[in-house]
C-alpha cells in the first residue's frame, strides 16, 4: 500500500500523520524530523520486537534509548523520571529529540517527558498499538496518573510528526487490537454516521486483520481527530467530544486498578453508559442505543462495567474528571449516531438512573 498521509493543521506547528507499511524500517523517513540528538523511548514488551530496527533507520544520528517497565501501572511521575535520568546522564541537551515508540502509555510518558525537558524538546510519535495510531499519538495530550485519577498530571505537547506503522501491528494480541477498536467505534458515535456504518459492515474484515481495512479506519480515525482538535486544541470546547464514554471509562480504570480493565475497554462499557444517559435525556433513540451496543459487541467489547466498581465508586471518580468546573460534572451526549454535545444541564436525577441502572447487579438486583 501507498503511505497516506493526513495533516494537522496548527499553522507553524502543522504536522504529517503517515499512514503506511514498512515506515519503521525506511531509512532516512524519522531522520527529516530528528533535530540534535535522539532518544528512543519504549518498553521492555516493544523493544525486543522493534528497537533495533528503529535505531537502525536514525543512521549516523547520536542516538541513545531508555526502555520502561509495560504497563498502565506503569504510568506515573516516578517513570518518567527515568527519562530524565537517561536524557540528562546521556548529555541530551534542549536541541534533542524524543521519539514515542509504543503504545498510548508510551507515547503520554514520552510526550510528558518531551514537554517538560529544559522546559520543552522536539517530539515524534511512533505509536504502535491500533489505539495509539488512532487517537492517543495524535493531537499533543500528554501526561501521567495520579493515584486519585487518570490522566491527571500533563501538558500538552505536539509532535513534529506521527508514523503509523501498520507493520507492527502483526505482533499486537487480539485483546489490545479491539480495545483500541473502541476508540474507532467512538468516532463514528460523535462526528460521523457514514463511518459507524462503514464499520458496522466492516469489523468482520477488521478483526481478521486485513490491512487495507484497517489502514481505512486508521485514516478516517485520524482526519476526524485531526480536524476536531485543530479547531480546539486546548479543549476550551469540541475536542471534548473525543471523551465520550470516558467520564464513565475513566471511573472504571480507577475503580479497578489501572491496567486491569484495558483504557478501550472502559471506554467501550462507558460509551454504553452514555449512550444510556442520552436515551433517558431525550436524544437518541432505544434503538440507536442498540445499534450501538451492537456494534461494541460484534467488536467483542464489554457492554457493562465490572461489577467490582459501584455507584459511590463511580461518582468520586467522575467528580475528578478535568471536564469538572465548579463542581459540574459534564458529559458528552448523543443527539444521534454522529452526532454529539457536551451537556453540563443535564437532569443530575438521569444521572443517578443511569448509574443505578448499571450498578444495581453490585446490590444483588437483576440488570435491566
Ligand atoms: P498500552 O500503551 O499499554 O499498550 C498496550 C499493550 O500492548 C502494552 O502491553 C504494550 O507493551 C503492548 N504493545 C504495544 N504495541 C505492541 C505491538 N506492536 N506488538 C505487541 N505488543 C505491543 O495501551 P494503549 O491502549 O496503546 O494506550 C492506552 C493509554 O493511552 C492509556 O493510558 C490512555 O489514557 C492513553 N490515551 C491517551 C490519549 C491522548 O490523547 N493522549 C488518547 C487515548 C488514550
Ligand atoms: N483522547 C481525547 C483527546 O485527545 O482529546
Amino acid at each position: 500500500m501507498t503511505t497516506q498521509i493526513v495533516d494537522i493543521d496548527f499553522g507553524p506547528r502543522s504536522y504529517p500523520i503517515m499512514i503506511g507499511e514498512n515506515l519503521t524500517t525506511q531509512n532516512g523517513l524519522l531522520n527529516q524530523y530528528v533535530q540534535g540528538k535522539a532518544m528512543v523511548v519504549t518498553n521492555e514488551t516493544i523493544a525486543p520486537l522493534y528497537l533495533q530496527q528503529v535505531l537502525d533507520s536514525l543512521g549516523n544520528t547520536p542516538k541513545a534509548s531508555v526502555v520502561l517497565p509495560d504497563g498502565e501501572e506503569h504510568k506515573n511521575v516516578e517513570t518518567v523520571d527515568r527519562i530524565y535520568d537517561a536524557l540528562l546522564s546521556n548529555g541530551f541537551d534542549r536541541g534533542c529529540t524524543v521519539i514515542a515508540l509504543g503504545g498510548g502509555v508510551i507515547g503520554d510518558m514520552a510526550g510528558f517527558s518531551a514537554a517538560c525537558y529544559q522546559r520543552g524538546v522536539n517530539f515524534i510519535q511512533i505509536p504502535t498499538t491500533l489505539l495509539a495510531q488512532v487517537d492517543s499519538s495524535v493531537g499533543g495530550k500528554t501526561g501521567v496518573n495520579h493515584p486519585m485519577g487518570k490522566n491527571m498530571i500533563g501538558a500538552f505537547h505536539q509532535p513534529v510528526a506521527v508514523l503509523a506503522d501498520m507493520s507492527v501491528l502483526s505482533t499486537l494480541p487480539d485483546r489490545e487490537f479491539k480495545a483500541g477498536l473502541a476508540e474507532v467505534i467512538k468516532y463514528g458515535f460523535i462526528i460521523d454516521a457514514e463511518f459507524f456504518a462503514w464499520l458496522e459492515e466492516n469489523m468482520t474484515s477488521l478483526l481478521d486483520r486485513n490491512t487495507a481495512s484497517i489502514a481505512h479506519a486508521v485514516k478516517r480515525s485520524c482526519e476526524i481527530k485531526a480536524a476536531v482538535v485543530a479547531a480546539d486544541e486546548y479543549e476550551r470546547g469540541q475536542r471534548a467530544l473525543l471523551n465520550f464514554g470516558h467520564t464513565f471509562g475513566h471511573a472504571i480504570e480507577a475503580g479497578m486498578g489501572y491496567g486491569v480493565w484495558l483504557h478501550g475497554e472502559a471506554i467501550s462499557a462507558g460509551m454504553v453508559m452514555g449512550l444510556d444517559m442520552s436515551v433517558r435525556c431525550g436524544m437518541i433513540t432505544e434503538s440507536d442505543k442498540e445499534r450501538g451496543c451492537a456494534l461494541l459487541a460484534a467488536a467483542d467489547l464489554p457492554v457493562l462495567p465490572p461489577s467490582e466498581v459501584d455507584k459511590a465508586m463511580f461518582e468520586r471518580y467522575m467528580l475528578r474528571d478535568k471536564k469538572v468546573i465548579d463542581g459540574q460534572i459534564r458529559l458528552i451526549l448523543l443527539e444521534s449516531i454522529g452526532q454529539a454535545v457536551v451537556s453540563a444541564d443535564f437532569d443530575a436525577e438521569k444521572l443517578h438512573n443511569t448509574l443505578d441502572h448499571f450498578t444495581a447487579h453490585i446490590a444483588g438486583h437483576e440488570q435491566t
